[in-house]
């Protein structure tokens, strides 16, 4: 798709087809967001994928507001930073997952970016802890890897 195009089409997507993404697309998008800019070529973003339905049913209930869509997508990708490897982890993740929506954009898919850095879990009780905390159980994250946010992938419905 032309680049114009694309910055014009992409917009978030919360609901989806019920149409699993080939795994070639999701391939695909993480091969061109690795050439995203990094401070001091740090490259400190990393990746996980998750298409298991079980999986991203979990991820859905991470927050009592803003994350139910995980639940519905074909597949999300968790944008991790390693914060041993530059104090700009944060920057560099944000410009992964936007360069991962664009991507996915001119691949055809919708996408969403759902906050997981900084947020409570339920706003209204703190008690609850922290959004990230409970993906890095979830998915066994090792402390040095901290979790920007998580791009949810599918066909719009
Ligand atoms: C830093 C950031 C955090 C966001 N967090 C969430 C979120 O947790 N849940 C959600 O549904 N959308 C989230 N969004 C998507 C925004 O709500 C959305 O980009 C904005 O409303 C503009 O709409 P558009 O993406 O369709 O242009 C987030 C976007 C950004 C950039």
């Amino acid at each position: 798709m032309e680049f114009s195009k694309v910055i014009a089409a992409r917009h978030s997507v919360r609901q989806f087809q019920d149409k699993a993404v080939d795994r070639e697309i999701v391939d695909a998008i993480l091969d061109q967001t690795q050439t995203a800019p990094s401070s001091k070529n740090s490259r400190s973003s990393a990746f996980v994928v998750v298409d298991d339905k079980d999986m991203l049913e979990a991820l859905s209930e991470m927050r009592t507001y803003g994350s139910a869509l995980l639940k519905g997508a074909a597949c999300a990708v968790v944008v991790l930073g390693d914060t041993t490897k530059t104090d700009l982890w944060i920057e560099n993740a944000a410009i992964s997952a936007t360069y991962i929506q664009l991507c996915a954009t001119n691949l055809g898919l919708g996408s969403c970016w759902v906050h997981v850095n900084g947020r409570l879990r339920d706003h209204k009780d703190p008690s609850k802890g922290l959004a990230e905390d409970y993906v890095r159980d979830l998915l066994g994250l090792k402390e040095a890897f901290k979790p920007l946010c998580i791009v949810a992938l599918g066909y719009e419905a």
